[in-house]
């Protein structure tokens, strides 16, 4: 076989040059150019190799229509955990590749081995490469999993590429985890563990062997809160399937959620607590979140969407009167551009200006939602604590909402309106504050405020009698 050099691609222009720069040679665009490695002379690589048969002549394919190609059914490998294997959308496909992203210590090896424990325990060959932790500290986690046989898991502990190659292919497990893409190290590239063209290496390699051995593959990486390093996102389009891993590593609850899937939806989402003896399944999310909601001034309750599954959660705000020249605008399970959009829409079209104080958003138990229809909730828990009036519903629950702003003013309806009423209903949140009720922010806000006004005045006649 010829022996393998490197280039260095642009990844903007495509230029290649024998070595790096700082600056493409091509286009001048900064830190673009990438290794990769080339087969030498005349080696019948991707392309050229395809596009002419021995006789120099092309065979024609005849296309078949769709509805005449077999299908032939797909069979699943149960994790044994049921909300990772809805997000995987029933299981694992074997010979498939999954992407398992998140920060460091969210759990990302926690919930791979549990998913191996279950494999095993279920009777599937299983093997765990680990080129982070060495097989003592495996099993150290290991033993104090519940679930499984956690202890069944064959381990190799292995940073080197073509040895962790070389072992599946003789092992052929049916399902492997890789943790992780980013400290597996291939010799034939120059470039530091962990850097694109690494990564991009580890990662298609893996896959090759992983589709001609049939091996369904966990692959674990490591991306930083603004998924800026040299990350997952490379791999995004080459695997099958990425699955998020999001919560704060201080934080009890965490979800799962798909972002890419080839054989399911991408709208599932799974949450997850992290306790003494591993994640453990949280299935009943929106009534913790509710029976913890405070209803003091500054809380209120929004109808999120996890996926396809609604849940409530309780957004807390605090508004300051601010020493800086610059208020603090301080922003955690929410978008930062999204709070500063719905604090200027409540300046401009709700009469609450908060130039001159601190704005402080947390969205309870680590939760992280992403979606526009969280707006209402911001907003009116940013006039709830500016106001300094808690906001009630008229049971005297917490005040539920949902809905997104728009920029003249208006609030615009979202999707699954009615999953989030139902699920509010189920906690008997009636009345809740949504763009089918009201037309605008400003009738949001003092119909909400009008509300708790009401209930003060209550309280104070009962106080007076
Ligand atoms: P880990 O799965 O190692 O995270 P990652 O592989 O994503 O970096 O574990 C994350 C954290 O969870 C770790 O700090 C310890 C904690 N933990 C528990 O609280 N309970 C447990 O049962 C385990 C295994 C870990
Ligand atoms: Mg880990």
């Amino acid at each position: 076989m010829p022996a393998p050099r490197t280039v260095h691609v642009c990844t903007v222009c495509g230029h290649e040059s024998p070595r790096w720069a700082g600056r493409c040679p091509g286009c001048g665009e900064w830190n673009t150019l990438v290794e990769e490695t080339r087969v030498r002379d005349g080696a019948p690589g991707r392309g050229a190799g395809q596009r002419a048969g021995a006789g120099g002549v092309v065979a024609a394919v005849v296309p078949v229509a769709l509805a005449s190609v077999a299908v032939a059914p797909e069979p699943r490998l149960s994790t044994g955990i049921g909300e990772l294997d809805n997000v995987l959308g029933g299981g694992l496909v074997p010979g498939s590749l999954v992407l398992l992203g998140g920060s460091p210590g969210v759990g990302k090896s926690t919930l791979t081995t549990m998913a191996l424990a279950n494999l095993a325990a279920a009777g599937h060959r299983t093997l765990y490469i680990s080129a982070e932790e060495s097989a003592s500290q495996i099993r150290l986690r290991a033993q104090r999993l519940s679930g499984g046989d956690p202890l069944a898991i064959p381990v190799v502990a292995e940073t080197d590429l073509a040895t962790v190659l070389a072992t599946l292919e003789q092992e052929r497990p049916e399902v492997c985890v890789v943790d992780s893409v980013q400290t597996l190290h291939s010799g034939g590239l120059t470039s530091a563990s962990g850097s694109v063209a690494q990564v991009r290496e580890v990662a298609s390699e893996i896959m090759r062997v992983a589709k001609t051995a049939a091996i369904a593959v966990l692959l674990v990486g490591h991306v930083t809160k603004d998924g800026a390093l040299a990350g997952p996102r490379v791999l995004e389009h080459l695997v099958d399937c990425v699955l998020q891993f999001e919560g704060e590593r201080e934080r009890t609850y965490r979800t799962v959620r798909a972002v890419k899937n080839r054989f399911g939806s991408t709208n599932q989402a799974g949450v997850f607590e992290m306790r003494d003896d591993g994640l453990v399944e949280v299935l009943d999310a929106s009534a913790r979140f509710v029976a913890e909601a405070t209803r003091a001034p500054g809380s209120v309750v929004l109808c999120a969407m996890e996926g396809v599954r609604p849940l409530l959660v309780e957004v807390q705000a605090l508004v300051h009167a601010s020493e800086l020249e610059q208020p603090r605008r301080v922003a955690a399970g929410i978008d930062r551009n999204r709070l500063a959009l719905v604090l200027a829409v409540l300046g401009r079209h709700a009469g609450i200006g908060l130039g001159h104080a601190d704005v402080f958003v947390n969205v309870v138990g680590g939760i992280r939602v992403d979606e526009p229809g969280a707006d209402l909730a911001i907003a009116l828990a940013v006039a709830s604590a500016a106001r300094g009036r808690s906001l009630q519903s008229s049971s005297g629950g917490p005040l539920a909402c949902f809905g997104e702003l728009g920029l003249t003013g208006e609030l615009r309806s979202v999707a699954h309106a009615d999953r989030r009423l139902d699920e509010a209903s189920k906690f008997r949140l009636g009345d809740v504050v949504e763009p089918a009720r009201h037309r605008t922010l400003r009738a949001a806000v003092a119909s909400s405020l009008a509300r708790s006004d009401a209930r003060a005045s209550n309280e104070l006649g009962v106080n007076a009698a």
